[in-house]
């Protein structure tokens, strides 16, 4: 441990949570906290429970024990659309879109109003100049709204998949692995475009196996190992080598 100072009232905090999976324990009792405007990582080896976290802070799956907190408040997430209501959105590592579709589609996927006639097309025109400032939002320059996502490359994908949560004005975003299936120099822009929501006041937590990408992008992390927090640390004065490190040393 690092001694880094409680803040009173973090944005999103876990506390003691327990999440079983038959004989396995995914979650032992971790607590961590998210705060306000920062970026954290969540490092750790295969297995250790990464993702189970990250599936219960968006309510996706509820806890076995524990609570969540949300501005101080405890929170029982019921769904995913229950946290998103609450601001709370993730992206996982396959970005959930549809290849034959294009970038306007999968923004507004399942999220496209139902007024039929007229008004459809005049509800297309919107979501269209809504699509497009989702996208300078981002940061991002894309080529037509109108190709196909499975023609983009992969930092372009991921920066498509960003735009649709940042539609539904999350305060909070996690990322589980969302750049495993992109190139390194693909890579900066997704690096940017998380920065450009933090700076608009969008509170990450993200899963990277990258550490450099960790470096970058982070400034705080934990390192989880048995589905606890073994370490909690600032990235500064980190190198990727330390960081390995680390999470090595938390297996003896
Ligand atoms: N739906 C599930 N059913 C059964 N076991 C699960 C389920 N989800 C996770 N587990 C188990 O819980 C443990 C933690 O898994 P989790 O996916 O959270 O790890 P992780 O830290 O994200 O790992 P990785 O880095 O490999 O993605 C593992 O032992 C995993 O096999
Ligand atoms: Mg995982």
């Amino acid at each position: 441990m690092t001694g880094l100072l409680p803040d009173p009232t973090p944005l999103l905090r876990a506390e003691g949570i327990v999440k079983q999976f038959g004989p396995v324990v995914a979650l032992n009792g971790l607590s961590m906290e998210l705060r306000s405007g920062e970026v954290l990582g969540l490092l750790g080896d295969n297995g250790a429970g990464k993702s189970t976290l990250l599936k219960i802070l968006t309510g996706f799956m509820q806890p076995d024990s524990g609570t969540v907190r949300l501005d101080g408040e405890v929170v029982r997430f019921r769904d995913v659309q229950h946290a998103r209501s609450l601001g709370i959105d993730i992206i996982y590592q396959d970005l959930a879109l549809v290849d034959q579709l294009s970038i306007v589609q999968n923004i507004f996927l399942n999220r496209e109003s139902t007024t039929n006639g007229p008004l459809k097309v005049l509800r297309r025109r919107a979501m269209r100049r809504e699509a497009e400032s989702l996208i300078e939002r981002v940061g991002v320059r894309l080529p037509s709204l109108d190709q196909p996502v499975g023609s983009l490359s992969g930092g372009q994908r991921a920066a498509v998949a960003i735009a649709r949560v940042v539609q539904t004005n999350a305060r909070v975003l996690l990322l589980d692995e969302p750049l495993a299936a992109v190139g390194v120099r693909e890579a900066r822009i997704v690096i940017d475009v998380v920065r450009n929501l933090r700076a608009a006041g969008v509170s990450v937590i993200v899963i990277l196996h990258n550490y450099g990408h960790v470096i970058d992008l982070c400034e705080r992390f934990y390192i989880v190992r048995g589905g606890e927090i073994a370490e909690e640390g600032r990235i500064a004065g980190h190198t990727s080598e330390s960081l390995i490190a680390a999470v090595l040393a938390t297996r003896l």
